[in-house]
Order: structure tokens, then sequence, then C-alpha cells
């Protein structure tokens, strides 16, 4: 910013010309073209047009010698505005502005400071040269929005850094950091953030001529590593075919004109704008900003630095290390001496870094948690334990540390109803395995003050977890509705479908994998264990299949036992269809005097979804969860539905009225009582729940 500049002007000598979010200000020759468009600085039609009007009056000013680009904000420029996707785009069009960048008789240094991603980048691929602060952060991202660069990513990155590091980073639309820029040749040099426009305007004028990135001979990369990166991308691009289609460009940019591998490249970006994929996915980058909305209050967090866990166990030795990736410094406790010593020989293991940096201590003492600003209870589901164990520690901190319950199904009410304060207790629901779901349900019990959700947001956003509201109810959000999943999954089976159609028609949706695959994976004891505690409690006249009590009495427990759902023979990974299996399921079938009949995949996915449908009906209507998009993060972040589909609810949301009657039809003939809420369908009405969900996330059908 002007006032940064540390040397002496003469007013005479500078000219100022402001528009709304962007000014320039020529000094001494050199015209600093300032970006000021909060939050982000995000590229609408008003940043363009005036930016391609500064560069036009720059221009025709004789006087100025080099061009700065900077930002007026912590960021320099995100990218493109993702809500102008979704009509035609109003010119000038970006590749406009970069082309008049790059046509300015002189040279133009971008000056890069936090995130300067997709469209925001491929503006700085136009100048001449790139000074970042150490705070940039770099990025094309478009492929994550099914699209691909659309302003010269795919033409010019490929011309500076090499074809094998732009299918690198084109394809996973990863950040990178300045220093990993400065190493791949993407900016020329590296500087402290309070030197970056001093750094930039000097070196702005000291490059001696023009130096456009479509002028470079592109690094040479051996063809074993382009063909690396390829395979890499393509394992990436698996049901994306904008990524394919972003390596063919990035591969064939290279060896033909600039010019017409600019107008390919623009045609691709149009084309893929308009694709349900990307459409979808915009829905889901919106969805997931709302839910994040969602959780904060308008009252002041707790300032963290310290996070506590209870439970050295998978799940708490698993958050211990996401606290302290994430910079926090982590006290793990737990009473059972055998449990820590694993917890820390697996870290030792997982993070060596992490188990020597003074930062992460381990304790079988809970009065070593008094000092943490936060405590995250991770000992096992069990209400008198979680119950107990909360009590103690509430006695042991101050009155104004939060604690937060990592619970799957407890009722976090009942859990506070013990406590002495219980305002500051709430669910903070993290999925397995807990560093690699980006995951966290943050539920609010009856009791849970504004403040406490406020630090619980705030915690949520520094682990870089997807956090999703939530108020208690039977599994939350998402495992209620992955039980509807699983349950009806299990009726299919019952009536004629072969676990193998069920996880077949699933993942043909897209699902990386089936839900009797996933069982088999977590070990069938797991949801034994949870229905035999929860049999006294079951109503007798919903439906109940027995096939997988079967298999655990048999002692199939999964891949474990190397017999589950499927077999598994000399301890293969992947299962095959098991004899045993198959004739557990046909006594089943016989006890309950059911005919088995053949399934379609599509009508195995339609039953499932229209399943998924009532139970997330349910979940909206009982205020479990705030919004209809928000099913739509739970099951895409989490459970790994297809986010291309956009989640369960818009996917089934873009489905015709007669395929939903049908499915809610079927799903409620399945199991009249966990389904009750279809039953209107049977009569040709749409039950109102599920109106309100599906035309929340856009169905036309009120
Ligand atoms: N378009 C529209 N809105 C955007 C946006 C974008 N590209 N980037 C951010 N926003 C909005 C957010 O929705 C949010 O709005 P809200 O306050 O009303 O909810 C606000 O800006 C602030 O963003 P965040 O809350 O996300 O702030 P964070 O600090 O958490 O994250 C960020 C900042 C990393 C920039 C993140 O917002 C992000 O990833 N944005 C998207 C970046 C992106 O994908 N850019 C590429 C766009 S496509 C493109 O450029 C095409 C080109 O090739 C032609």
């Amino acid at each position: 910013m002007p006032t940064q500049i540390g040397w002496f002007e003469s007013r005479s000598r500078m000219r100022h010309h402001a528009m709304a979010v962007v000014t320039t200000l020529v000094r001494s020759g050199v015209a600093i073209i300032t970006l000021d468009s909060p939050p982000v600085n995000i590229g609408n039609s008003t940043l363009r047009r005036e930016l391609l009007a500064a560069v036009e009056i720059v221009a025709t000013m004789p006087e100025v010698r080099a061009v700065v680009l900077a930002s007026g904000l912590p960021d320099f420029y995100a990218g493109s505005d993702i809500k102008e996707f979704d009509h035609p785009v109003e010119a000038p069009r970006l590749p406009a502005v970069i082309a008049a960048l790059e046509a300015l008789p002189c040279p133009v240094v971008a000056a890069l400071t936090g995130f300067v991603l997709g469209g925001g980048l491929e503006v700085t691929l136009g100048c001449d040269a790139r000074i970042a602060d150490s705070t940039a952060m770099m990025g094309l991202p478009e492929v994550t929005l099914g699209i691909l660069p659309g302003a010269g990513g795919t033409v010019r990155l490929p011309r500076l850094v090499g074809v094998a590091a732009a299918i690198d980073l084109i394809s996973s639309g990863r950040h990178i950091t300045a220093e990993e820029a400065l190493r791949l040749g993407l900016v020329d040099s590296v500087v402290p953030p309070d030197t970056l426009l001093d750094s930039a305007i000097s070196a702005a004028r000291a490059l001696a001529s023009k130096r456009r990135t479509l002028d470079l001979i592109p690094p040479v990369d051996p063809p074993a590593r382009i063909e690396r990166a390829i395979e890499k991308a393509a394992g990436r691009g698996r049901a994306r075919p904008n990524v394919t289609r972003a390596v063919g460009l990035i591969v064939g940019s290279v060896t033909c004109d600039p010019a017409d591998a600019l107008v390919l490249e623009r045609q691709a970006f149009d084309e893929l704008r308009s694709s349900t994929e990307a459409i979808n996915l915009r829905y889901l980058f919106f969805a997931t900003k709302a839910a994040a909305k969602g959780l904060r209050t308008a009252a002041t967090g707790a300032r963290l630095s310290h996070i506590g866990i209870a439970g050295a166990g998978t799940m708490g030795s698993s958050i211990a290390q996401v606290c302290r990736t994430a910079g926090f410094a982590v006290t793990l406790f737990d009473s059972n001496p055998a449990v820590l010593e694993r917890a820390t020989i697996s870290l030792a293991q997982a993070r060596p870094e992490q188990a020597t940096d003074g930062a992460m201590t381990m304790t079988l003492n809970a009065q070593d948690l008094a000092t943490v600003d936060v405590i995250i209870d991770a000992v096992f589901e069990d209400m008198q334990v979680k119950k107990d164990l909360l009590g103690l520690l509430e006695s042991v901190v101050s009155s104004t540390v939060v604690l937060a319950s990592n619970t799957s199904y407890l009722n976090l009410d009942e859990i506070s109803q013990g406590l002495r304060r219980p305002e500051r207790l709430a669910g903070f629901h993290f999925f397995n395995p807990a560093d690699k779901n980006p995951l966290v349900e943050v539920i609010r019990t009856r009791f849970t003050d504004d403040a406490t959700a406020s630090t619980l947001a705030a915690l949520v956003r520094t682990l870089g977890k997807t956090g999703v509201p939530a108020r208690v109810g039977e599994g939350f959000i998402g495992n209620r509705i992955y039980t509807d999943y699983r349950a009806q999954a299990e009726f299919l089976v019952e009536e004629g479908a072969a676990p193998h159609d069920v996880d077949a028609a699933m993942v043909a949706l897209g699902l990386p994998i089936g839900v009797f695959a996933v069982s088999d994976m977590s070990g069938l004891d797991i949801a034994w264990a949870r229905r035999k505690r929860l049999s006294g409690s079951r109503n007798p006249l919903e439906r109940y299949v027995t096939i997988a009590d079967t298999l655990c009495e048999q002692g199939h427990l999964g891949t474990k036992t190397g017999e589950g759902w499927y077999a598994y023979p000399d301890g293969a990974k992947r299962g095959i269809p098991s004899e045993n299996t198959a004739k557990i399921i046909a006594e089943s079938r016989a006890a309950q005097s059911i005919t088995p009949r053949l399934f379609t995949s599509a009508e195995i996915q339609q039953r499932i979804i229209c399943s998924m449908l009532v139970g997330a009906a349910e979940v909206l209507a009982s205020g479990v969860a705030q919004r209809a998009s928000d099913i739509d993060v739970v099951m895409t972040a989490g459970f790994a539905f297809p986010k291309a589909l956009g989640g369960p609810i818009r996917f089934a949301a873009a489905q015709s009225p007669t395929w939903l009657m049908e499915g809610l039809t079927a799903s409620h003939q399945s199991c009249p009582l966990t389904f009750a809420l279809a039953r209107p369908a049977t009569t040709g009405v749409m039950p109102a729940e599920v109106v309100a969900l599906l035309t929340a996330v856009g169905s036309p059908l009120s």
C-alpha cells in the first residue's frame, strides 16, 4: 500500500486514479495497481472491469516504466467469483484482462500475499515476474469445482514450471506455500510480508525488458516424469472428466501455438462450467460455507492454544495428532498405562517429529489437564464411562474450559445433566480415521451456551476440518442416515439381492465402496455389540434382519477373520462372494417365507437413496440438522457420497416425482415402521417433510 513505500515522493510526481475496488498510484515511473475488494478479492465483473480500465489507463501514460500489481487486503486474489458461473460470464472476461496486462509495453510484477488462487494465480501468470511474501498460498483449485483453469492456467503454467509439475498442481488443485512455489519456479523470490511492496517495486524497476510467460520455452521434463504425473492425475480423475481434459490440454499446449491453446482451454472451461457435476460442486462449496457459518454465534469464544484429550485409544490418539498438526500444544490423558503406552508407540511411528517436539504430553494423571483450553473426551462409547469422566474433568479444570465430547450415538443432553456447568459441554464428533476424514459434527445440547459454540467453531476451523452444526438426536446427522442406508441394504439382501449386487450398485453410483465391504473392514462385531446393547429397547414389530447376527455368532467378523459378508481367502484384501454367507442368507429368507427376486442396479440405488431421504427428512424436520444442505455436506465429506452428485439430497432433488414416489413407496413397504414418514407416498402424496427437504436444495417439487 502506498503508505508502506519507503521512498520519498513529491506530490507533483504522483498520479492517482481510484475506482471502487481498484486503485492506481504512479510514483517515479512505477504504477502500483492495487486490488481492494473485500473479503478476499473475488474476481467478479466489477473487479475485472476496473482492473482492465486501470491497465488501459496505465497503457496511455508514457511516464510509466514498470507496473506492480498488488492487493490492499491480506489475500491477493481468491479466483473468479463462483456465483457468476451459473450465468453467462459478463465482459470483460478474465482472459481479456490478462491479455491487456500482458500487452503492456513495460514489465509487470505481481506482489503476492495470502491466497492466490484460480483466476487470481492466472492473472499473475500474465505478469512478467512474481514476488511472494511468506504468507502466500497458491493454487489452481478449479478441478475441485468440476472445471479446469479457464484463463490460461493450462497454457502458461507448464511454460513456467514444466509439464509434470503443472499436471500435478492442476489435477490435484492443491494449495502450495511460497517456498514450494519458489522451488518450482512459479515465483521469482519470497520476501517477508512487510517488505513485499518495496521488493516488488525494486524488482519491477530492475526488469530491463518484458518476460512474457507465453514466450518461454517450457523447462524440459524427462518423459518418465510426465508419464508418472499423468498416471497420478488419472487416479485422481476417477469419474472426473474435467481432470482428464485438463491433463490433455496441458500436454497439448506446449506443442501447439499458445494462442490456439488458450482458445481450446476456454472452450473446455465454458463447457464444463455448465456441467451437472460443476453445478453440484458449486452447490457443495457454498453449502460447506453455510454450514461453517451455522456454527458461529455472536459470543466470543475462548483463545485456544492448548488442547487436552481424554482417552488415548485409536480415536483419541488420532485426534491428538490432528490437534498437534494444527499447531496446538496437546496433553493426552488415559488412566490405563497400557493404552497410553500403545498411543505413545503409535504416535512415534506415525509422527516421529510430533513425538519429540515437546508439545505433546502423555499423562496418566487427569490433573495434568488443568491448564488446557478445551478438553476433547474420546473415551469408550458408554454413557456411564463418559458421565464419570466428564464429571471428574469438570472438577479439574477452570469454569471457562469447554468440554467437547466425541460420541457417535450417546445422548448428550443426558450426559450434560450430570454436570455442574452443562452449558460448557457440546458434542464434537470426529469420523474414523480422524486424521483423514475431514468431517466433524458439532452438536449443541439443550444447555450449550453461545461462547462454547463459538469456541468449538474456531477449533474446527483451525483444525482445517469441515464443521457441520447438529443437535442431539439418535446418530446425529451422518450416522442416523447411514443407519437407514445400511438397514435398507440388508432388507434388499433378504428380499433377493446379493451383498455384492447392493455394493456394486452403490459403487456404480460413484461411492468408493459399498456398505457390506465397509462392514467387513470395520468388523461386524462393532455393530453387533451395539445391537445387543439396544436389544431391550427394540420395537418387536420393527423388521429385523438376523443375517449379520448369525455371521457374528459363527465367528465371521469380516476381513480380520477372513470371512464376513464376503470371503477373503488367503488374506485377500478384496472380498469374493461367500458360499457360507449365501447359505445364511437363504436360511434367513426361508425363515421369513420370502421368495427371493432379482433387483436391478437402478432399483437398488432408488430404494437406498429414498431410504436415506426418509432419514434426512426426519433429521431436518426434528431440527437435528439446521439446513438440508448440511446433510449433503455431512454425507459427502464424512461418508464419501460422491461430491459430483452434490450429496444424496441434491441427487434426489434432481430425480423425477415418479422416481421419488416409487422409491419412497418401496422404502415404506420394506419396513413401515422404520420408514413411517414415507407412508403418504403409498397413496400418491409426497410427504411434506420430503418436499421441504428437496425444495431447500433446489428441487422444483413444491
Ligand atoms: N467465489 C465466490 N465467493 C467466494 C470465493 C469465490 N471464488 N472465494 C471465497 N468466496 C466467499 C466465501 O463464500 C465467503 O463468503 P461468505 O462470507 O458470504 O460466506 C467469503 O468469500 C470468505 O471466504 P471463506 O469464508 O471461505 O474464507 P476462508 O479464509 O476460510 O477461505 C479461501 C478463503 C481459501 C479463498 C476459500 O474461500 C476458497 O477456497 N475459495 C475458493 C477459491 C477458488 O476455488 N478459486 C477458484 C475459482 S474458479 C476460477 O478462478 C476460474 C478461473 O480459472 C477462470
